[in-house]
Parts: structure tokens; C-alpha cells; sequence
């Protein structure tokens, strides 16, 4: 049995709440600004409140990052000095370079670090991906993928809203496209975005050209259906069952990352109005 801590106590620190009480992990802690989201949390999985990271750390052998994406980064170095497993909520971090510096500090310290690319987990893409792997539907030509949601409008201190701090739905939210687009169909070559104006009812499309199918195109824009296994649920286990008996991820940091730098292509395409072309990432040692 591994001690968890979950850090950030907002609608994900809820969610993944409920995850980890489908194994026999035990949350010990967290930790969050808003209190009484705290203790909220804490009370669905028998947890205490602490005051910060550096209370908690002692306490557990996992840190679960629910924190906004622009903390990432800090966050996830301070539990790999602190020779903690980590799982970090998706994207990776709001830039490829801070992506980097996680994934590098994290095997500096050789600690596993695990990244919420949560589509995957999801029956209906994994039941598409299968398909197109045994070649039921023969090889992928176009792939459409389209997300439809809310703004989010309860954000902790609005840092959704904030460009800055989240990257804004393109980075976001399409983050989860940019991976399951990468997973299907390989590597990206370009990135071409055009955006609608950032208010209410905004669209954008965005496309991405991949590198082993010439030709080959994938609008990124949910399938609604039923649910027969939870996919947060479902991918907390997978990471605690890897974590535990030293499995490989089911999608490494580098995946993540590479998603991240789609969806920093994706930003740079929308405010040019020009494709981009995506140099490959480094080896991240
Ligand atoms: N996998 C998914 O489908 C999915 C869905 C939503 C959000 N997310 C990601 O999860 C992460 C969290 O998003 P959210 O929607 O839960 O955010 P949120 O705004 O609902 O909650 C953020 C939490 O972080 C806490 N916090 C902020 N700064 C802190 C600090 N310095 N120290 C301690 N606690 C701090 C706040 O008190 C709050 O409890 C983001 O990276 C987001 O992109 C993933």
C-alpha cells in the first residue's frame, strides 16, 4: 500500500479523489489554497489537510498534481528532489520547455512520473485505436476528432481564463486530441490553427499533418455514449499498478509532451495565421 498526497483540491483533486479510492492506495494528505476545498477533498478519502507540499512530503511515497498547468513545472520539482512518484494532471506543463526540465528532474532523481493523457483510457477511443491497429478499418487517411465544451467559469482565480497560465482551450483542451491524433496516426509534421474570435461560442479549428502518411490530415475539433468503466478511475489504476510492480506507462511523459508541443504550434498558428512546422523534440535525459 503506497501513501498518496493530492495537491489541488478543484474539480480534477475531486475526480481523482474518487479514483484512488479504487485501490488500495491510501490518501494521507491535501493540499490546496481554498480550505474548504480541502477538506472537502480530504474528507471523501479519509485524508488531512496540510498546509503545503513541503508538510505533506514525509507523509507519502506519491504526489498526484491536480494543481493549474503553469505550477506544474514547480511542483513536480520539488516532490522529484524529494524522491516522489508523481502524477501530474495533463498538459504536462504550459510550455515544452518546462515540460522538459519536469521529465529530466524526474529522472534525475529516478522517480516515475506519469502524465493524465486520459482519452486513452476512455472504451470508445481505445476501441478505435484497437480497430485501426488490427486492421479492421484499414490505414487511417483522415482522422476527425472534435471537442465540444463549456468555459470553464469556476476555475481557481480564473487561471483558465488566463492565456498565460493555461494556454487557453487550444492548449488545454485540445491537448487531449493532439495525443490520441499522435497515438493513431504517429508523429505530427504541421500545424495549421484558424480561431474565431475568444469569446463565448469560439471555435477552433485546428489541423495537423502527419509525418508518416503523406496526405494524411486530422481535424482536431467527444463522441457522446455511455461509459462502461470510469476513465479517471481507470487510469489511476493503471498508474498505481505500474508504479507498484514496475510496469511501463501506457503513455510516457514524452508523449505528453510531444502533445504539448502541438498545442504550442496550434497558439503560434492562430495568432499568424501561418502553418507551422514541428522540429523534432530531444532526447530528454
Ligand atoms: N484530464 C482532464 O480531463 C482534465 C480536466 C480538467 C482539468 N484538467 C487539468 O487538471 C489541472 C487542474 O485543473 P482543475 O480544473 O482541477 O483546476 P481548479 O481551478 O478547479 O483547481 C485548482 C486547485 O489548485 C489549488 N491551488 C492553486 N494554486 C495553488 C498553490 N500554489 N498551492 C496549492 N494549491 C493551489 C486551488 O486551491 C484549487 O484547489 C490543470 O492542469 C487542468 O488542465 C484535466
Amino acid at each position: 500500500m503506497l501513501r498518496v498526497a493530492i495537491l489541488g483540491a478543484g474539480s480534477m483533486g475531486h475526480t481523482h479523489a474518487a479514483g484512488w479510492a479504487a485501490t488500495d492506495a491510501k490518501v494521507v494528505g491535501v493540499v490546496a489554497l481554498d480550505r474548504g476545498a480541502a477538506e472537502e477533498v480530504a474528507a471523501l478519502c479519509g485524508a488531512a489537510v496540510y498546509q503545503g507540499l513541503d508538510a505533506v512530503l514525509p507523509q507519502v511515497d506519491i504526489v498526484d498534481i491536480c494543481l493549474p498547468t503553469y505550477l506544474h513545472l514547480e511542483f513536480t520539482l520539488k516532490a522529484a528532489a524529494a524522491g516522489k512518484h508523481i502524477f501530474c494532471e495533463k498538459p504536462i506543463a504550459r510550455t515544452v520547455e518546462d515540460g522538459q526540465k519536469m521529465i529530466a528532474a524526474c529522472n534525475a532523481a529516478g522517480v516515475r512520473l506519469f502524465v493524465g493523457q486520459v482519452i486513452r483510457f476512455f472504451p470508445q477511443y481505445r476501441k478505435a485505436y484497437d480497430a485501426l491497429q488490427d486492421g479492421k478499418i484499414g490505414n487511417l487517411a483522415v482522422l476527425r476528432l472534435t471537442r465540444v465544451g463549456y468555459r470553464p467559469h469556476s476555475s481557481f482565480e480564473n487561471w483558465f481564463g488566463d492565456v498565460n497560465r493555461s494556454g487557453g482551450p487550444l492548449l488545454d483542451v485540445l491537448v487531449h486530441d493532439y495525443d490520441y491524433a499522435r497515438w493513431m496516426g504517429g508523429e505530427i509534421e504541421r500545424v495549421y490553427t484558424r480561431c474565431s474570435p475568444p469569446d463565448a461560442g469560439s471555435t477552433a479549428p485546428v489541423t495537423t499533418y502527419f509525418k508518416a502518411a503523406p496526405g494524411a490530415v486530422a481535424d482536431v475539433g467527444i463522441p457522446l455514449s455511455p461509459l462502461e468503466v470510469d476513465p479517471y478511475t481507470a487510469i489511476i489504476q493503471h498508474f498505481y499498478d505500474a508504479v507498484q510492480h514496475d510496469k511501463p506507462f501506457a503513455v510516457t511523459p514524452e508523449d505528453a509532451l510531444a502533445a504539448v508541443q502541438i498545442g504550442i504550434a496550434a497558439l503560434e498558428s492562430a495568432a499568424t495565421g501561418k502553418p507551422v512546422t514541428l522540429t523534432p523534440l530531444p532526447e530528454v535525459n
